[in-house]
């Protein structure tokens, strides 16, 4: 493997009742404080007036910014930043899943700089500094709350980018408490279970050699995510499938698992450019592309990979079978399982059609001609891919 640095300076607050911890970190940075959140589910299911008790304890003087919607705005976080400047905010509190804290990471920063949030989120640079922020999370999919990655869209100009500026956008802290995933309907719930295994095997399909902590890392996460996810999807408010699978969402997207190599990333690149034209769930879009993205890769240089993958996660029987067989079979197994769950499989779920193939894929190649570094891909591939999965 490479030579590498791990650094996560968010601290993690996990279990039943870890909210009574808000005062005491909020605290630590003063008392004008940003809530932000999404579209109402945390007035619905009782986690607005918790929190608010809470910082009601600390005599917070809490502001407000509402309406972060799912696949956050630019223009959300530029109100955010607005009220940040105007009000003197000292520190941001978002209370959801990874839209509101990727909106909150973009407000932390654009509320230390004049520079507009658009310019900074597409050159991935342009601050040093941010308003230290915190989360409390509601449901489990992202690993927002354990790194320091956000994802902006404009919908004037139908981009999605991802970006984020270490250290100063990873939170401060993050509260994982699993009851307040209970209320997460079944569908979020799929496509959280969807994101969070993509995350796996976007590090899982590298090329370093010597990695087998790693690899074996992935595989138990893997393992374990498919082990509780039926049942969860059962029994939506089963606390200890609810506590699994919050837990496995984090691990899978705080870095831990590309310890000294980069992961491919060419299937989240192509599931942004689904959702910035067609503005879809994440993990809807991902449990479309990722099966055909590995499809289109497969070949004698990597088949390897594929098989250990087929192997170990779906314990497929390699004997008497090919190399390629056993890939193919272990492709088809990760396809029938996020069926089996109910995951959608075609793009034609979201009535999406031939029409829009070749405005996605340009925008795979906006930022760079070629992307993936398990496979390089070109906007010829992504058209490909696009087209397999229609
Ligand atoms: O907006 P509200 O009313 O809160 O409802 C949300 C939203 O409709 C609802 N929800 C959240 N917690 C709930 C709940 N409903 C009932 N009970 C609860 N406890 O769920 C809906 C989806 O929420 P959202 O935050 O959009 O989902 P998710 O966490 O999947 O975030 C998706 C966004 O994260 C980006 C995606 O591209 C997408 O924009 N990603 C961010 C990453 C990162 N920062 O590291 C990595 C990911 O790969 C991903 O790209
Ligand atoms: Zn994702």
């Amino acid at each position: 493997m490479d030579n590498f640095t791990y650094y996560n300076p968010t601290k993690l607050i996990f279990g039943q009742n870890q909210l009574n911890a808000l005062p005491e970190q909020v605290k630590q940075y003063g008392r004008r404080v940003l809530v932000v959140y999404g579209g109402g589910s945390i007035k619905r299911n009782g986690i607005y007036d918790e929190v608010m008790v809470k910082l009601a304890e600390m005599n917070a003087e809490v502001f407000e910014l509402p309406g972060v919607e799912p696949n956050p705005r630019i223009s959300t976080v530029r109100k955010g930043v607005e009220i940040c400047k105007r009000e003197g905010i000292d520190f941001l509190l978002a209370v959801g899943g990874g839209s509101t804290i990727d909106c909150t990471k973009a407000i932390a920063v654009g509320a230390k700089t004049d520079v507009d949030m658009w310019e900074i989120v597409t050159k991935k640079a342009g601050a040093t500094e941010a308003l230290p922020f915190g989360t409390v999370l509601t449901l489990s999919a992202t690993g927002s709350e354990m790194n320091s990655g956000s994802v902006i869209t404009n919908w004037e100009t139908n981009e999605k980018h991802g970006w984020g500026l270490a250290p100063y956008t990873y939170p401060k802290f993050s509260i994982l408490d699993p009851t307040h995933t209970f209320s997460v309907p079944k569908d979020q719930t799929i496509y959280g279970i969807v994101d969070m295994m993509s995350h796996v095997l976007e590090h899982y399909f590298h090329q370093e050699t010597n990695t087998p902590v790693q690899d074996r890392f992935c595989e138990a996460i893997l393992v374990t995510v498919m082990e509780t996810a039926p049942k969860l999807l059962e029994d939506l408010e089963n606390y200890e499938l609810r506590e699994t699978i919050m837990l496995s969402g984090t691990l899978a997207l705080n870095n831990m698992l590309n310890m000294g190599f980069r992961g491919d990333w060419a299937t989240h690149n192509l599931e942004h450019a689904v959702s910035a034209v067609h503005d879809i769930p994440h993990g809807g879009g991902l449990a479309i592309l990722f099966p055909n993205w590995m499809k289109h890769v497969l070949d004698e240089n990597n088949v390897s990979r594929f098989k250990q993958f087929a192997i170990n996660v779906f314990h497929v029987d390699s004997q008497g079978k090919s190399d390629n067989e056993v890939a193919v079979e272990g492709i088809k197994k990760l396809r029938d399982f996020w069926n089996s769950i109910g995951a959608p499989s075609k793009l034609a779920d979201y009535n999406i059609d031939d029409s829009s193939v070749e405005i996605m894929a340009e925008k795979t190649v906006v930022a760079r001609p070629e992307y993936g570094t398990f496979k390089s891909l070109t906007k010829e591939d992504s058209i490909a891919i696009f087209r397999a999965s229609l």
